[in-house]
C-alpha cells in the first residue's frame, strides 16, 4: 500500500464508553463542582480519588490546566515575590511562566544530553539564599534524576514540585512520577497521554497542602466534610478562606472524560513503552543516531514523545527543522506528530516576561537579560533531535519499521548530498 494510504493513529482516542460518561454528566444536572448536590458524588471527586489511587497518594486536586496545577502548587508552598525557583532550560514555557505568575523568578539550569531533563550536577551552583524550590520536568519520555534532586533539595531545605505534564504513570524506584517530591503537577491538555482536551491535576501526600490546594482552585472553598447530610439542591462546596483562591475548577464533563480514560492509561503506556524499546534497538543501529538513556531507577517509562538525537556532521549538517521536514514527507505525518523539540525557554519567542506589567521588575527583567542566557546542551538539543508524538507509538509494531526505514533513508540521502 502506498504510504499516503496508511493512516497514523488519531489523538485523542474516542470510545463509546467515554461518550456514556459524558451523557451521565449531561443528565445529572451537575455540570460543575460549584453546582448543587444531586445525591451523586461529583465526577471531579470520583476522578480525583481514582487518580490518587492510581498514583498511590492520599490527595488529589483536579484543576483547569497543567499551567494552573504548577502555579497553584507554588502558591500552596507559599512561594511568591522575592523568591527564586530552579527550572530546566528545556521544557514547555509553562514551567517557567508558572513561577512568574506567582511573581517569583525562574532560574534556568541546563539539561543532561542523554535525557533532556535538568542536570543535577548544575543545580547547586544556581542556588542562592532566595531559592525556595526546584521544578524538575520529566520531559518527552525521560525522567529527571529524582534521587539527586531530592538529595540537593534536602540539603538546602528546598521544596520539589515535579512537573509531570508529560509523565502520567512513570515509575522511578517503583514510585509514580509526581509522588517523589512535595507536589506533582500534571497536564491533561489534548496532546497528553491522559487528556480531556484541557485540564490539570495536582497530587500530594500532605494533608495541609491538599487543603490549601482545594481552596486555591475553588474561590477559597472546600468540599463539605460529610455529604450524607446534604439534601438535593444544597451546595457541596463550603466557605473556608484560609488562602485567597480563584476559580480554576475542572468541569464535570472534563472529569468524566479523565475518569474514563484513566482506566486505559497503564495499558496504553505499556504499548508505547514496548514500541519505544523497539525503536531504540533499531534506530541505534543507524550511524549518527543516538537514542535517549534510560536510568536504572526507571521501572516504567511513560512516553509523551519519543526522542532521538542525530549527529549533524553525519547528516550533511542538517538542522532539526530540515531533518523533521524530510521525515514528515516520507512518513506523511503532520507537524503535531513529528517535530524538533522546543526551543530552550530563554530562546523561545513565546517566553517574553518583559511584556507583562503585572510582574515585578525584578522578575520581568529585560529581553536582553533573558535572550543572552546560554544553556549549551538545551540549545543543542533543540537543533539536533527529533520528537515523535506518543500516538505514533500506539501503532501495530509492524508499522514501526516505516519510521526506522525513513530515518535510514534520510541518512543515505544526506550522504549522497555531500
Ligand atoms: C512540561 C510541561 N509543563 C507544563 C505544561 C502546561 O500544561 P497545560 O498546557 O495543561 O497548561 C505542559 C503542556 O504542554 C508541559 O508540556
Amino acid at each position: 500500500m502506498a504510504d499516503e494510504m496508511m493512516k497514523w493513529p488519531e489523538w485523542p482516542e474516542y470510545s463509546e464508553h467515554t461518550q456514556k460518561r459524558i451523557e451521565e454528566v449531561f443528565q445529572s444536572n451537575r455540570w460543575a463542582i460549584s453546582g448543587y448536590w444531586t445525591g451523586e458524588e461529583s465526577m471531579e471527586r470520583k476522578f480525583a480519588q481514582a487518580f490518587a489511587d492510581f498514583n498511590g497518594v492520599p490527595y488529589c486536586v483536579p484543576t483547569t490546566s497543567g499551567s494552573m496545577a504548577l502555579m497553584l502548587a507554588l502558591e500552596a508552598l507559599g512561594i511568591g515575590e522575592g523568591d527564586e525557583v530552579i527550572v530546566p532550560s528545556l521544557t514547555w514555557i509553562a514551567t517557567a511562566t508558572a513561577v512568574l505568575n506567582v511573581n517569583a523568578l525562574p532560574v534556568f539550569v541546563d539539561v543532561e544530553e542523554d535525557t533532556f531533563c535538568i542536570d543535577p550536577r548544575l543545580i547547586e551552583a544556581a542556588i542562592t539564599p532566595r531559592t525556595r524550590a526546584i521544578i524538575p520536568v520529566h520531559l518527552f519520555g525521560s525522567m529527571a534524576n529524582m534521587d539527586e534532586i531530592n538529595r540537593i533539595a534536602r540539603k538546602y531545605g528546598l521544596f520539589v514540585v515535579e512537573d509531570c505534564a508529560q509523565s502520567h504513570g512513570s515509575l522511578w524506584n517503583h514510585q509514580r512520577a509526581g509522588t517523589l517530591g512535595d507536589i506533582g503537577a500534571f497536564s491533561c491538555q489534548q496532546g497528553k497521554v491522559l487528556t480531556a482536551g484541557e485540564g490539570g491535576v495536582i497530587i500530594t501526600k500532605d494533608r495541609r497542602l491538599f487543603e490549601l490546594l482545594q481552596q486555591l482552585r475553588a474561590d477559597s472553598r472546600v468540599y463539605c466534610a460529610d455529604s450524607t447530610q446534604l439534601i438535593y439542591g444544597d451546595m457541596q462546596l463550603i466557605a473556608k478562606g484560609d488562602i485567597q483562591g480563584s476559580n480554576f475548577c475542572l468541569s464535570e464533563f472534563q472529569s468524566a472524560i479523565l475518569l474514563d480514560q484513566l482506566q486505559e492509561l497503564d495499558a496504553k503506556n505499556h504499548i508505547r513503552e514496548t514500541n519505544a524499546m523497539y525503536l531504540n534497538r533499531e534506530l541505534s543501529k543507524i550511524d549518527g543516531i543516538h537514542v535517549m538513556k534510560r536510568p536504572l531507577q526507571v521501572n516504567k517509562q511513560t512516553y509523551y514523545g519519543y526522542v532521538f538525537r542525530f549527529d549533524p556532521h553525519k547528516f550533511n549538517q542538517m538542522n532539526a527543522d530540515q531533518f523533521s521536514e524530510m521525515l514528515r514527507q516520507k512518513l506523511h505525518m503532520g507537524t503535531f506528530y513529528l517535530h524538533p523539540p522546543y526551543l530552550p525557554v530563554h530562546k523561545n519567542p513565546l517566553f517574553c516576561p518583559w511584556t507583562k506589567k503585572r510582574y515585578p521588575e525584578s522578575v520581568r527583567k529585560t529581553e536582553e537579560y533573558w535572550r543572552s542566557l546560554h544553556m549549551p546542551v538545551a540549545e543543542q538539543a533543540s537543533e539536533q533531535s527529533i520528537v515523535i508524538h506518543h500516538a505514533i507509538l500506539l501503532v501495530d509494531p509492524s508499522q514501526l519499521s516505516r519510521i526506522v526505514n525513513a530515518v535510514a533513508e534520510v541518512a543515505n540521502e544526506s550522504c549522497l548530498m555531500k
